[in-house]
């Protein structure tokens, strides 16, 4: 089976995990400072922090906000289930948005048209590596004096105009799980941009202790203060957060190859894509990035014209041995989400089950590459 990812992994990888276990420092370490320092000057950030997971990076993110019961948060329904637990967990109500139909992102109209005095953030998604309408998203949000939150799992080193995806907003978050396009194994990561968040975020990030201040030095574990007159401990909410130091090396190690795994991957995009505008169907469409953006090509996605078409040409796919799959079930239309919404989203309902992810990677081979096309050339020419 091709498969719809692969994490792009070789020796130079498995060299710096050595690396971990033989320095036997595998919290806290090396690793992790050099992959913050890393993110933080790609993104031009004030803060990062290497998360286990963008999942907690989410969290944190609701725990900065002071997210109560109370407090309304928008965000798209058609998105992943990690924005909406985070908003939950803190006791807060999910408001779900309509999505743009050409490139499944949120919509700044129906943002305004949710909005109520109750509103206290706003939680973006750039679906599949692509910006959502974030300039106008991040001058309404402040002009509201409301959150902004991006979450960049699929968009790490995307852009909108010339600024990286997720340094828009107060807060921003990225994935590096096994599924995307750099991995830390299971890892994320989170870029303020406010800098009153900072402080907190150190705290939150560590169970709640501020046990940051007290590491003197990290390679010999040494935590102390002045004279040994004060120990940390618990000053705010918080819960174990970061990456643990071998999800870091992977991390780093993927770092130093980003530019070549970024540049296969929209060149392999870009073949499916001629290939598409070639056979020139209406029976599909590519989900593509918005003029003013540089996508970070994260996924292959078509849209079908009805449910039945994307069924079979997702049978087709998986019985040659390609995968071809769904994306995201609308959170307003699953179990727990039919709990804090009875309102319907025309758009979103009308267009999920028509979305097929196909298989886009950094590490095709010509041979993959031309299975997939000869497919959609027969199917569709
Ligand atoms: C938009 C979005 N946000 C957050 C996540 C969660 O990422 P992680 O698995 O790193 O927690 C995902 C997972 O794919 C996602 O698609």
């Amino acid at each position: 089976m091709i498969p719809i990812t692969k994490p792009y992994l070789n020796s130079n990888d498995l060299k710096h995990i050595k690396n971990v276990l033989s320095s036997k420092i595998l919290t806290d370490g090396y690793y992790q400072a050099k992959t913050e320092s890393i993110i933080k000057n790609y993104l031009k950030s004030k803060f990062v922090a290497v998360t286990h997971s963008c999942t907690a990076a989410l969290e944190i993110s609701a725990i900065l906000i002071d997210l109560k019961p109370g407090d309304e948060v928008i965000l798209p329904s058609y998105g992943f289930v990690s924005i909406a637990n985070a908003i939950v967990l803190r006791g807060a109500k999910p408001i779900f948005a309509e999505i743009d139909p050409i490139d499944l992102n949120i919509s700044f109209d129906d943002i305004k048209k949710k909005i109520s005095k109750k509103t206290k953030a706003i939680y973006v998604i750039h679906y599949a590596g692509n910006a959502c309408d974030i300039e106008k998203i991040s001058k309404y949000a402040k002009s509201k004096k409301i959150f902004l939150i991006e979450d960049a799992a699929h968009a790490f080193l995307g852009k909108y105009k010339k600024k990286f995806l997720g340094t828009f907003g107060d807060i921003g978050v990225f994935s590096f799980h096994e599924t995307k396009n750099i991995i830390g194994g299971q890892a994320g990561c989170i870029s303020l941009n406010n800098p009153k968040f900072i402080k907190r975020a150190n705290n939150i990030l560590d169970k709640g202790t501020n046990r940051k201040l007290y590491i003197k030095n990290y390679e010999k574990k040494i935590i102390s203060s002045k004279n040994n007159k004060k120990f940390y401990s618990w000053v705010d909410l918080g819960s174990e957060y970061r990456a643990p130091e071998l999800s870091c090396a992977l991390l780093y190690s993927q770092l130093l190859k980003i530019k070549k795994i970024q540049n296969k991957r929209k060149k392999n995009w870009i073949v499916f894509k001629r290939l598409i505008e070639k056979l020139n169907t209406k029976k599909f469409y590519l989900i593509k990035p918005n003029k003013k953006s540089t996508s970070a090509y994260h996924i292959l996605g078509l849209i079908f014209k009805t449910p039945s078409l994307a069924r079979k040409f997702k049978n087709v796919f998986q019985n040659k041995k390609i995968a071809a799959t769904f994306h995201y079930v609308p959170l307003h239309k699953s179990k727990m989400g039919k709990k804090f919404c009875n309102y319907k989203l025309p758009i979103t309902e009308n267009i999920y089950n028509r979305v097929v992810r196909l298989p886009l990677f950094s590490e095709m081979t010509n041979k993959e590459i031309k299975k997939i096309s000869a497919l959609l050339f027969r199917l569709f020419n």
